[in-house]
Order: structure tokens, then sequence, then C-alpha cells
């Protein structure tokens, strides 16, 4: 990557740029996604840190009013071009619901880790704006939420469906959703296939289950209060990515004077209770399936995720698991999404084997903070590599590095932009 791929990084956020958000792909993500923007500001602020700021702004504008931040914001104009969309969520008819139509259900909490980095990325710019005290509120109404009404008794915040992992289609929700007889009774419209090949894709019977727990969910008034609700699971990245932001949350409360304390202890908890996932088995966390309470045994890169918290006691057994043959840091052309030797891996299911750059950065970043900076170095240029590459693909055959899905991605070009900038901090910004 060189100073013309930073123009294609550019020009991919700003094809994709919608006046105060960023789509994450123009035909197949047509709307604004709650993480998506987190990762999108993350490279954003180099290019703008305004726009940045506004881009978290926009997802902030949507916080139901129990706090929650949806995992989709949806443009009412576009609403044939995605499935499930407004007209399913019917969300004006649900009390607490926002202005603007958005789905009930959240994705992993990652965004005062953004809401951070871009006040770094120009202080003065935020102080004008007025942007960290406005961010502070919004999110900790957002992890307010989060503890109360997603905590369970283990300590750790459980996903009441697989779009709120982020993870669709991982291995984690199968048995879960292989013991919900029930299925979605309507016709399924799939305009996702005009896009991306169905191969690379969820399968129908999938979306079967994806559109009866969303409708299920819905139909209860997205109220957390359903004693028989028959998907609640612990996923490890969700709640990695909360102790993080909990952490974060802390250092912006600093900022703005108040009392960083309780979002540092909130942060500790979590992780303590993180314990409870770890299979020492194999050599990784995995997910719990709280109603059926069983562990979820499958390696993941959810379940390395956790590399990311500062002092986890686990670091050196999850870099082992890292380096060996069921992710081979080094090896491959980037961290597949799924354990390469498991029956269950397919190099091209969007997230049952595929490499995806968000979780490539994650790690990276965690290796840079563990003191592991050449193996940091190393997987941040694949992953600029292969961005540009293949036009920043939504993710990669983990190892051949062909495209998968979509192209132009968002978060593909600015965490690539990102970790580019930080490869060559001749801004002074150092990986
Ligand atoms: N990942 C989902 C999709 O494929 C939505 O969050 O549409």
């Amino acid at each position: 990557m060189n100073d013309h791929t930073i123009a294609a990084a550019t020009r991919v956020l700003a094809c994709n740029w919608r006046s105060s958000y960023t789509v994450p792909a123009a035909g197949l993500y047509p709307h604004q996604w709650s993480w998506d923007s987190a990762f999108i500001a993350i490279g954003l602020r180099h290019i703008s840190p305004r726009r940045a700021q506004q881009e978290l702004d926009a997802i902030f504008s949507a916080q139901w009013a129990d706090g929650r931040l949806p995992q989709i914001v949806f443009n009412p104009r576009l609403d044939v071009q995605y499935s499930p969309g407004a007209a399913f969520w019917r969300s004006e008819q649900i009390p607490g619901a926002p202005a603007v139509p958005t789905t009930g259900l959240i994705q992993p909490p990652n965004h005062a880790i953004a809401a951070l980095l871009v006040h770094q990325a120009d202080p003065e710019e935020s102080e004008r704006r007025g942007f960290l005290p406005r961010a502070y509120r919004r999110l900790r109404a957002w992890h307010g939420y989060l503890e109360n009404r997603r905590t369970g008794v283990s300590g750790l915040v459980h996903v009441v469906h697989p779009w709120e992992s982020g993870m669709d289609n991982s291995p984690y929700w199968d048995a879960a959703l292989a013991a919900i007889s029930e299925t979605f009774e309507q016709a399924i419209p799939r305009p996702d296939l005009d896009h991306a090949d169905a191969s690379h894709r969820p399968s129908n019977a999938e979306y079967g289950k994806y559109l009866y727990l969303a409708a299920r969910y819905r139909d209860h008034a997205c109220d957390d209060r359903d004693e028989t609700f028959p998907f609640l699971l612990e996923d490890p990245a969700v709640n990695t990515m909360y102790a993080r932001s909990e952490l974060a949350l802390g250092h912006i409360a600093e900022l703005i004077g108040l009392d960083p304390g309780p979002h540092v202890d909130r942060a500790h908890a979590v992780t303590a209770s993180l314990e409870s996932l770890w299979s020492p088995d194999l050599g990784c966390y995995v997910a719990r399936d709280v109603v059926a309470d069983t562990k979820q045994e499958f390696r993941t890169v959810s379940g390395l995720v956790p590399l990311l918290i500062p002092d986890l006691p686990r670091t050196e057994e999850l870099l082992t698991t890292l380096r060996s043959p069921h992710f081979a840091l080094g090896d491959v052309a980037l961290i597949p999404s799924h354990d390469l030797t498991a029956v269950t891996f397919n190099d091209a299911r969007y997230w049952r084997g595929p490499s995806w750059f968000n979780t490539a950065w994650l790690i990276a970043q965690a290796l840079h903070e563990h003191g592991y900076t050449d193996d940091a170095s190393r997987l941040s240029s694949q992953m600029v590599n292969l961005g540009i590459e293949h036009d920043f693909p939504e993710y990669v055959d983990p190892r051949t590095g062909e495209p998968r899905g979509t192209q132009r991605f968002s978060w593909t070009a600015a965490l690539s932009l990102d970790l580019y900038k930080r490869l060559h901090p001749r801004d002074g910004v150092a990986l």
C-alpha cells in the first residue's frame, strides 16, 4: 500500500458515505450498521475526524429509551433492497424505539473503543463540537442497557440472535438453532444473493431460523424480560469488546473530569467472568448456551479475541492456539474465522471459515499491545496488502486470499487505512 492506495481506501469511504454515516457496502448493506460504524470511524478519523464523529453521532441518535444501540438504522427509501427491513421490524410501534426506523437487536459494543480513538485523533475538533461529553452520555446508557438487561448470573452479556454477535453463521449457534423446531413460515426474500454468491452467505435454512427468532423478539416488543426466549448465548468476542469498551469509557470519563472507577471495575468484573468460557481442551474461549447450559466447543476467531484484554491470564495459551494449525498465524493469508482443521470449516461461507478484516484488526492491535511487535506488523501488512489487492473485500479465503462476499467494503477500507497509517507513522501515529 502506498499513497495511491490510501487514496483508494479513501475513495471507498467517500463513495459509501451517506451525508451523516457510511453504509458497509452500497448494494449488500444499504443502511447503517452499528459495529460497522464504530470500525469505520476508526479509519475515518485519519481522513476527517469530523466525519468520524458524525458517524458515531448518527448511531447514537438512534439510541432506544432503554439505552440500546440498534444493530441497523434503516434508510426507509431503500426498504426493498435489504431484508428484513423497516417494514418487518415496525419499530415505530414499539415503545421506547427512536424516531428513525431501526431493528430491535444490538451488535457488539465496540463503540467506546472507537469514540476514544476518534477523540484522540483531533482533540481540538472534538472539543469544539462537544463530542466527548455527548458520546459519554450515550455510551454510559448503552453500557447500562448491557448491564441491566443483558447480563445474566454468570456476569456475562448474552446475545438473543446470531446477528447480534456480528458473526451470523458461526458454528457456535448451530446447536441452539437446531433445538428450535419452529422456522419462519412466510416467504423469505434474499436480496443479499443479488450482491454475493449464495455459497458465501448463510443458508436458507439458517435464514428461516434467523427470521423466526427476529419476529419472536419483535412480537414481544423487543422486551428482554421474556422468560421463555429460546436463544440466549454468551459470546467471547462480544464480552471482550464490552470489557475493552468499559476501559475506554473509563478513559473518556477521566478526560471529561468524571470518575473512571465504576467503568474500570466493570471491565475487571467482565474479564473475571470470561473465565467461565475458557475451554482447556481447545485452548481458547468458547460460547455458552445459557438456555441449554452447555459450552459450544468450537475454535472460532471469537474465542481468540479476548487477547485484546490487557490483563488477561491466558495470553500465552491463546498465542499457542493462534500459531497452531487451527489458525496458522503467519502461514495463512489472514486469520480464519473458524478452525482450519474442523469438519465444520468452510473456506467461503461467511463466518464458518473465511478471514475477516475487523477480527484481524482486533488481533493485530492485541498482539501489538502484548509486545509481539513483529507478529502485529506482519499481520497488519497482510491485511493492508489483501485489502488493496482485491478492492477491499468483505472477507477472503483464508488460504488463498481470494475475495469472498462483496467488495469495496467500508470497514475493510477503514481498518486497512488505519493500519497503514500506523505502520507508516509519518504523522507520528505509531502502531
Ligand atoms: N450480517 C447480517 C446480514 O448479512 C446483518 O447484520 O445481513
